[in-house]
């Protein structure tokens, strides 16, 4: 949540911010500003609004926008304090003489604030953030990242923060704690990032700051040291996302592009993971000998919003392919509630930023308990990712559009190849794996299929955009599918939609049901579509119009439904992929028709970095 860049080098400082903050929109999008210091002064601009309000006040403020210099700038996702030009960052001290950029809470600020009021500073903003420029301010005694340091000692919470002062032009002081921060490294100009997206069209060096960490960066040199102010090295990791993944190309949203991605991202999420010799899955980064894998008596997975939806469906594959007992838990639940892990549990953290609160917060947890922890995350360098140590990633590239379409089905495959290990390595035979396999591959080309289909889905979504409610019901894989089909129309269209387990509507909801109440209900040709059937004509009879997800060719269903999705005949296992894909782009189009704003629904930020 927010997005912070800085910028230290020969470009004019505000262009190089400006398209590093559009790089980084999807963080958080209710205001934004910046801070370019140059000519022994700090300039500022800010907006309310979309990036796109700051560079038009930029240009429209004379010489900052070609000014050389250093600066910082940040986009908004408001926690203390409405979405507003004050309280937008950047946040100055007294004088005018240092600004600061800030994710994260401050969790002491009223505290804080009071003893700075006391002292004479007076505030501007209602952000718990502003302590930290007058902090500094105050500790600031010739040196910017000491005084840095003095004033995060008195803090506590989470921050990544970068600072400027008109008394060090061209340095910028950057520290992490809870919040990531990622310095990207150029030939005589350096950046500061909370990610790496508005990093990749200058540089594809980087290096990760740990927590406790704090760097003052030139254009030459970078100062690294911990918080005690004792210097430490931190590696250089190479990214290998282009600049090109993160652009919309010849799509209208982000949100079409990533759907349309998926049979690539899968197959990233598949190459060089399968071994058909064997019929098993290789997954190297999971560092585990079969011994170890053996050993596993009990799986809990932990994550949030649609990466929580994955974990439910891989609870599937889990117990039924390999026979290990697998709770999915929301992962401030696990955090808070003071989970048993016992001497054999593996713990499966889901995360496709890899920076979600309670999903590091549940690592720490499990870490604390002595848990076996494999993550499974997008973000390459990402806390979690570093924190569990072992892990998979799931190679989506770049996921931009606020709502997660191809991370979440990466997610899925790679709980699939997992299963598939574990299966392997305890009740699957050889020659049962390996058909598990081919199914695995076939996924992309089943993809493929459903994205032909774009046209046709168009059609039916424009019939139901005008509804205010929508219910979605599945069985088995497909209700942990419904689940997600339901939050993916909900966050983008603002239609209220709910997932249903289909034998639970008769245990209340059903009242709710009449002609202004579709439902979708996912009855694809796997075990349960029988009981689908009655559960869809239980819908009818009460005048809920029903679009029906259905296997390519199969007319046992057609006749109970208004509208029908044909996906190609594919296993129970493989089903919630393609049927998820026909979701996403149902769930679009209705938004496309109700003109929303599809790749920054409001309220939303990509990365929940407070809990
Ligand atoms: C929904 C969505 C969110 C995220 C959730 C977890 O489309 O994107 O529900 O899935 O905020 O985020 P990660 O996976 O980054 O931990």
């Amino acid at each position: 949540m927010c997005g912070i860049i800085g910028y230290t080098g020969p470009r004019p400082a505000a262009s190089v911010l400006i398209d590093g903050l559009k790089r980084l929109e999807y963080r958080g999008y209710d205001s934004a500003g910046l801070a370019v210091v140059a000519g022994g002064r700090i300039q500022q601009a800010k907006a309310v609004g979309k990036v796109k309000a700051l560079e038009e006040a930029v240009a429209g403020s004379g010489a900052l926008g070609s000014l050389v210099g250093c600066g910082i700038a940040h986009t908004r996702w408001a926690t203390h304090g409405v979405p507003s030009e004050v309280n937008a960052h950047p946040h100055f001290d007294e004088s005018g003489n240092f600004a600061i950029v800030h994710n994260g809470i401050v969790e002491n600020y009223q505290e804080l604030r009071r003893h700075l009021e006391a002292r004479g500073c007076h505030f501007r903003s209602q952000t718990d953030s502003e302590v930290l420029a007058h902090l500094i301010a105050g500790a600031y005694e010739g040196d910017l990242l000491s005084a840095t340091a003095a004033a995060l000692e008195q803090v506590s919470g989470t921050y990544g923060l970068a600072v400027v002062s008109r008394h060090h032009p061209g340095m910028l002081v950057v520290a992490r704690k809870g919040s990531p921060i990622v310095i990207g490294l150029g030939k005589n100009e350096n950046f500061v990032a909370s990610d790496i997206a508005p990093l990749l069209p200058y540089t594809r060096e980087v290096i990760y700051l740990n927590d406790g960490d704090i760097a003052a960066v030139t254009a030459e040199t970078i100062d690294l040291r911990n918080i005690k102010n004792v210097p430490v090295e931190r590696e250089v990791a190479k990214i290998d996302w282009d600049a090109g993944v993160a652009e919309k190309g010849n799509f209208p949203h982000f949100m079409l592009k990533e759907i349309f991605e998926q049979p690539e991202t899968i197959e990233n999420a598949i190459r060089g993971r399968i071994d058909h010799e064997m019929g098993t899955a290789l997954l190297n980064g999971m560092n585990l000998t079969a011994r170890e894998l053996a050993q596993i008596t009990r799986i809990v997975i932990a994550g949030c919003g649609s990466s929580m939806h994955a974990g439910l469906v891989g609870e599937y594959y889990f117990e039924d392919i390999a026979g290990i007992s697998t709770s999915v838990e929301q992962a401030a639940e696990f955090r808070y509630r003071n989970p048993i892990i016992e001497p054999n549990t593996l713990v499966i953290p889901i995360s496709q930023s890899g920076e979600t609160a309670d999903t590091i917060a549940a690592v720490r947890e499990a870490a604390a308990k002595g848990a076996l922890i494999t993550a499974l995350c997008n973000v390459v360098g990402s806390t979690i990712a570093r924190e569990a140590g072992r892990g998979i990633y799931l190679h989506a590239g770049p996921e931009i559009s606020v709502a997660s379409t191809k991370a979440f089905t990466s997610q899925v495959v790679v709980l699939l190849l997992y299963a598939l290990l574990l299966g392997r390595n305890r009740r699957l035979n050889r020659a049962d794996g390996n058909e598990l396999a081919c199914e695995i591959e076939a996924v992309p080309g089943l993809i493929r299929q459903v994205l032909k289909q774009a046209p046709k889905i168009r059609e039916i979504a424009q019939r139901y955009a005008h509804c205010d409610d929508f219910f979605y019901i599945g069985r088995g894989c497909l209700y942990p599918t419904a689940l997600e089909g339901a939050l993916k129309l909900k966050e983008i269209s603002y239609i209220h939609a709910e997932g249903y387990h289909a034998a639970e509507l008769k245990h209340g909801p059903i009242s709710l049901l009449d002609e202004r109440h579709p439902v979708m209900a996912l009855a694809n040709d796997i075990p349960g579509k029988d009981k689908i059937i009655g559960n869809i004509q239980e819908c009818r009879a009460r005048k809920s119009p029903v679009v029906a997800v259905i296997t390519e060719g199969d007319d046992s269903v057609r006749a109970f439904t208004d509208d029908v999705i044909e996906i190609p005949a594919c296993s129970r296992f493989i089903a919630p992929l393609p049927t998820t894909v026909a979701l996403q782009l149902f769930a679009y189009y209705i938004a496309v028709e109700r003109g929303c704003e599809i790749d920054q629904p409001r309220n939303l930020a990509k990365s929940v970095t407070v809990e």
